[in-house]
């Protein structure tokens, strides 16, 4: 089945839509093939991806007149990467959801079938920066969370309320199986602030936090507008080379997750105190 990942935190300018497009490329390049959903109507994940929005290709015409996803979904400038492309009509969508009966399940409802297909290993939603109906919809429908935050002063404070809101929408039972997949610090530069922050969100979210940082640099800024990540258009810049490791820890700690939900249906292994 496809992973449904989505990348949410209700701040604009955290780091959310450059790590979708570059998560996206680098798991495209280690075999993986990967759907990206644009849910942000500013659509800067589609035309970062090198697709020009237009309007009547988006999430949107499905979830009005329930038309098939698939007829939506387009190439992008990164092989082995999908889009289901945003538009500005895209805000209409969540006046669209909230009219509906189950307002909570409405993208799961239009996701189902693609996951269904199973042609995509990962689909990755990229979220509008605001606690919304969109937002809220992408997490009742996600296998989990990556939460992408800048090294600042009031990170601590921004991702309580995320991770108040995955708690929540874990235990109402709109999506029990909601975890966390980590926490990325983002635009990262050598400052005692910075460190001290890292350090204390390390401090309460422990293993949640990925070991890679990616550090800030101007050509990070410069790729959208050539509609490529930048690990496409500037391989060996820092930050790239961030989100090339990021790629990999995170394939990685898939897969450990992977193995431990295996375990789960093993019969449980004498303890060597039961042995002994
Ligand atoms: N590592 C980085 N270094 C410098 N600039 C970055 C970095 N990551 C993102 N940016 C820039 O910061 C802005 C906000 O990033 P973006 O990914 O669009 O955030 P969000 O989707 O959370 O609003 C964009 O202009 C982007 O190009
Ligand atoms: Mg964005």
């Amino acid at each position: 089945m496809s992973h449904v990942l989505a990348v949410s935190n209700q701040k604009g300018g955290v780091g959310k839509t450059t790590t979708v497009v570059n998560l996206a490329a680098v798991i495209a390049a280690h075999g993986k093939t990967v759907l990206v959903l644009d849910l942000d109507p500013q659509a800067n994940a589609t035309s970062g991806l090198g697709v020009e929005p237009k309007s009547g290709v988006s999430l949107y015409n499905a979830l009005v007149d329930l038309e098939n996803l698939n007829d939506v979904i387009v190439g992008t400038s990164v092989e082995n990467v999908n889009i289901i492309p945003s538009e500005v009509d895209l805000a209409g969508a969540e006046v669209e959801i909230a009219r509906m009966d189950d307002h909570l399940h409405g993208l799961q409802k239009v996701l189902d079938p693609i996951i269904d297909q199973n042609v995509f290993d990962y689909i990755i939603i990229d979220c509008p920066p605001s606690l919304g109906i969109l937002m809220s919809n992408a997490l009742a429908a996600a296998d989990s969370v990556l939460i992408p935050m800048q090294c600042e002063y009031y990170a601590m404070e921004g991702l309580s309320v995320i991770t108040g809101l995955v708690e929540r929408i874990r235990t109402s039972g709109a999506n029990p199986k909601l975890r966390i997949e980590g926490v990325l610090m983002t635009m990262y530069s050598h400052t005692r602030l910075a460190d001290d922050v890292i350090e204390q969100v390390r401090s309460y979210y422990g293993d949640a936090v990925y070991d890679t940082i990616i550090p800030r640099s101007v050509r990070a800024g410069e790729a959208p507008s050539f509609g490529l990540p930048v690990v496409a258009y500037a391989p060996s810049s820092t930050v790239a080379e961030g989100y090339f490791a990021f790629g990999k820890e995170f394939l990685d700690r898939a897969k450990a997750w992977e193995l431990a939900a295996d375990k789960i249906d093993l019969p449980a292994s004498p303890r060597s105190s039961d042995l002994a």
